[in-house]
């Protein structure tokens, strides 16, 4: 298993922001609602593509990547099951459901089951599609689903902990083939769900709302291929963000979409950082001076981000005075906080809330990555820590950024890769 060895490092310089992974893999789950071919741009090369790529071609699906280009095609209709030694790895995976019962008329998909970040359940795919009239069995660990031939449906998506990202996703793209009009209420506004909006109606899809809580589909009879631009990942973006406060670097961010990170921007600013936006939307982060204490709750779109929770956690933990971060979105998603107080952060962790007593040092140890966000956040405590970082499973990072290692090295980083 390789291993991340980081050392105090002052960056500086410009970094280009990839494709969102978040978007792309329902976009790719999206190809199975047509036979012709898809092409897909600006798509990041990482782990969880690469899972989705096998899954697609389990299901019947040519696939060329090359260049951050898919090339879709279909050679066979007949496959419905996408295996859990598959899904497993990857829980977006599951969002194949609602266009392989709406294209295929049955789907097959391993359950995901929970994973560090917490239970995660998919009750609410499972009330939206049979809303829609589809028949759905849970046995040996799978999802069985089938339909004649699936029906509009008003349908309420909202569950404990607000919207879903990807059981929005799978309704969605269960209902743009069903017989009539759909409603989606409490859906969810993510931008990423906008961008799988987009494409569907790039296809032929009647959508209305796309990126608002009101979603209203009217069923089509089939959908075409297209072409079609990921948008730029707001996760990677604010990253970048909080390893520019954690190591006090100034840093320019090319190719996001600021308007995605709204409320980062707004604490972030908050804190005392400056931040610019060009006219070309480049941001421009300089966190020089005495900064200030943040209080940060993740929440649903348009609020901050649960997938940016860690990276911040770890740069207030070097901003003297007392922040607090409530996580709304994943109760338990504090894997992070033993590790960075391995290296001296001083984070005590109270039910879903995080007191982080803000310090002028930490240091370099040796610590083990738990899942993807949370790598990045550790690869960002040890950029700032006196020292050396051993960071061991570093796996977790490879899901979901794109040459992370040399994008950070090019701004000056002391990162290198180990086997
Ligand atoms: C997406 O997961 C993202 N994954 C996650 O990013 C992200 O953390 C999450 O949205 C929240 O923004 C992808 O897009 C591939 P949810 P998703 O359903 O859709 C509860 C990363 O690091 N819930 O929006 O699975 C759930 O437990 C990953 O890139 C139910 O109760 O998340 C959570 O509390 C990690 N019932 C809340 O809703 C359900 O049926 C939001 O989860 C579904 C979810």
């Amino acid at each position: 298993m390789d291993k991340f060895i980081v050392h105090k490092s002052e960056l500086s310089g410009a970094v280009i922001i990839s494709g969102a992974k978040n978007a792309a893999l329902p976009v790719m789950a999206a190809t199975i609602l047509t036979d012709e071919k898809c092409i897909i741009r600006n798509v990041p090369d990482l782990m969880d593509i690469r899972t989705m790529i096998k899954i697609l071609e389990c299901l019947g699906k040519e696939i060329n990547f090359e260049n951050n280009i898919l090339t879709i095609t279909t050679i066979s209709n007949k496959s419905f099951v996408a295996p859990y030694k598959l899904v497993r790895t990857m829980r977006a995976s599951f969002c194949c459901l609602g266009p392989l019962l709406a294209k295929r008329k049955k789907a097959k998909v391993a359950l995901p089951g929970g994973c560090v970040i917490g239970a995660r359940p998919v009750d609410l795919h499972i009330k939206g599609l049979k809303a829609l009239g589809a028949e759905i069995n849970i046995d040996k660990g799978y999802c069985q689903a089938k339909t004649n031939g699936l029906e509009g449906a008003h349908i309420y998506l909202g569950g404990s902990f607000g919207s879903s990202v990807l059981a929005t996703a799978n309704v969605m793209m269960a209902a743009v083939l069903s017989k009539d009009e759909t409603v989606i209420e409490h859906a969810a506004c993510e931008p990423e769900i906008k961008c799988l909006g987009l494409f569907l109606k790039k296809m032929g899809a009647d959508i209305i709302g796309e990126g608002t809580s009101l979603l209203k589909i009217k069923g089509v009879k089939k959908l075409k291929g297209c072409e079609f631009e990921v948008i730029p990942d707001r996760i990677e973006t604010g990253t970048f963000m909080a390893a520019s406060i954690a190591t006090r670097s100034p840093l320019k961010i090319v190719g996001a979409n600021p308007m995605d990170l709204i409320s980062v921007i707004e604490v972030v600013r908050n804190m005392g950082v400056s931040v610019d936006i060009d006219k070309d939307q480049s941001i421009f982060i300089n966190p020089k001076g005495k900064l200030k204490p943040a209080n940060i709750t993740t929440l649903a779109y348009p609020g901050f981000p649960t997938d940016l929770q860690a990276q911040f956690m770890a740069c207030l933990s070097l901003v003297e005075g007392v922040s607090l971060i409530a996580e709304k979105v994943y109760p338990d998603r504090f894997m992070h906080v033993a590790e960075l107080n391995r290296m001296g952060a001083s984070i005590q962790k109270s039910g879903s809330y995080a007191i982080i007593e803000g310090k002028n040092m930490i240091y370099g140890a040796e610590i083990m990555a738990s899942d993807l966000r949370a790598s990045a956040a550790l690869v960002i405590a040890g950029l700032a820590a006196e020292g050396k970082t051993e960071i061991l499973r570093v796996y977790h990072i490879d899901r979901g950024y794109e040459k992370i290692e040399n994008k950070l090295k090019k701004l000056g980083a002391k990162i290198k890769r180990q086997k």
